[in-house]
């Protein structure tokens, strides 16, 4: 009954009303590019099937108080064996690309790739591929979801080391040598600042460590070099039989300034934006950290009497070996926090849509105009009962679909969009306690069926109109 109620009211709905002042009535470009997203071990399931090795999310999750009611995503939704209902998913709404991500522990085991390739696994993503492309959907593959290969952790403690870089070089190469023959769109990794932050510093994320002061800064480096490494060799062994493309998708907050006539404010809020998305993307376009980073990194190191910074350092060879490494640059959840702003799903996730436009705007003006690529926006519920009428989220998408319009309109180079997420699935410490999907998905029921949200609706809309035309 509830999933009658909403669909009929989402097919009424008029995106005119609850309107802003400034909402911006237009079209995107042609060719824009509508699409959704996932990630392998938030979505897949069958965590120990077909030759598939131990990932670090798959041992963090096992222990103890790690998760959410010690959740895990031993099955999730599923999608190993549900991948084409999913597909059917995505056809329904129209989308021309979906992203997902390829975990690196199935495909091989133990993350080395002279140790054994696991050929089931490789054969899953070349299905998914396949089906993908049979319904003329572009697949947009990340190749580092947060999933590292357990043995990599154990063995040589995971990002902190230096030898990671060669290891996922090999499988980056192997994916390109599978898969690139039908993939034209690679990220290599997916929000490196939670992998950095959450996984070594505060230790919230897998591998749970809290190598607090240089933990986050340490695996930051290694995956910045790693990136530019794969872009290299994407660059010059295959660019020219497979003509893709290869980038980052980075987070970042936009931070605003409390006072924007107060100069300490405007450097305040400047820092924090450079600490978080231009501590990946200053490297990948300008060769280096940026220069408030380098600074501030090293004078508070200074003050604890530490003789080096607790920021490592590129030498000048790797400068110019890393910078001018994107195609195009992918951007993730614009996110602002001030209380008068709605209360949001995710402790984290306020919906402040105008934060969007201004960060596009500042890619835009630090970077050189890249290509964009939106790889995830959305937000979740914090329910745990059936709910398909998520009216507020078709608000947020609105929301941030029109300020993204209008930075298009300003000049921004953005060319697609995807939507975060198709399913629920399991949402990492929070594990199911938060829903981002445009579908709902029973985890009670061990078939774990799918079912649309009013959202689903809205967001046909939106791509069948290709905007919001007058
Ligand atoms: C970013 C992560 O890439 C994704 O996996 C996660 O589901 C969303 N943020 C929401 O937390």
């Amino acid at each position: 009954l509830m999933l009658v109620l909403c669909l009929s009211a989402a097919e009424d709905f008029d995106w005119s009303a609850n309107n802003h002042d400034s909402f911006y009535y237009g079209t995107f470009p042609n060719g824009f590019s509508w699409g959704a997203g996932s990630s392998a071990y938030q979505t897949e399931g069958a965590w120990d099937k077909d030759g598939k090795g131990l990932s670090i999310w798959d041992v963090f999750t096992h222990k103890k108080g790690k998760t959410f009611l010690n959740d895990t995503g031993d099955s999730s939704c599923e999608g190993y064996y549900k991948f084409k209902d999913d597909i059917s998913l995505i056809k329904e709404l129209n989308l021309s690309h979906y992203r997902f991500s390829i975990s690196w522990p199935r495909i091989m085991p133990t993350g080395i790739r002279s140790d054994h390739v696991n050929e089931k696994g490789v054969k899953y993503y070349s299905a998914l591929i396949d089906e993908l492309l049979e319904h003329n959907i572009t697949p947009i593959v990340t190749l580092y979801h947060w999933d590292l290969p357990q043995v990599l952790q154990e063995k040589y403690g995971g990002w902190q080391n230096i030898s990671m870089i060669n290891y996922f070089n090999d499988f980056a190469n192997l994916c390109f040598e599978r898969y690139g023959d039908r993939v034209r769109y690679w990220i290599t990794f997916n929000n490196p600042w939670s992998a950095a932050v959450e996984g070594y510093e505060t230790g919230e994320h897998a591998p749970g460590l809290k190598l607090r002061g240089t933990g986050a800064y340490r695996a930051a480096h290694h995956i910045i070099k790693a990136h530019a490494k794969v872009w290299h060799t994407y660059d010059t062994q295959w660019r020219n039989k497979q003509r893709g493309m290869v980038g980052i998708s980075l987070s970042g907050d936009w931070g605003e300034p409390v006072d924007i006539t107060n100069q300490k404010d405007i450097e305040a809020a400047e820092r924090y934006v450079q600490f978080y998305i231009g501590w990946f993307a200053t490297p990948i376009f300008h060769g280096d950290y940026p220069q408030v980073m380098k600074d501030f990194i090293g004078r508070k190191s200074a003050q604890q009497g530490l003789g080096t910074s607790r920021l490592p350092t590129f030498s000048s060879q790797e400068k110019s070996y890393i910078k001018g490494t994107s195609d195009f640059l992918d951007r993730d959840v614009a996110e602002l926090v001030d209380p008068r702003w709605p209360d949001p799903g995710s402790e984290w996730l306020y919906s402040v849509p105008w934060g969007f436009r201004r960060l596009l705007n500042f890619i835009k003006t630090q970077y050189g105009n890249p290509m964009i690529f939106i790889t995830e926006n959305g937000v979740s519920e914090k329910m745990m009962c059936t709910e398909l009428c998520d009216d507020w989220r078709i608000q947020y998408y609105k929301g941030y679909i029109n300020e993204m319009l209008k930075a298009i309109r300003d000049g921004v180079n953005v060319k697609g969009y995807t939507a975060w997420s198709l399913l629920d699935k399991f949402e990492w410490d929070e594990g199911y306690s938060e829903r981002f999907g445009l579908y709902y998905v029973d985890f009670r029921n061990k078939n774990k069926p799918r079912y649309p949200k009013a959202s689903v609706q809205f967001y046909k809309r939106i791509i069948k109109f290709n905007g919001f035309p007058n």
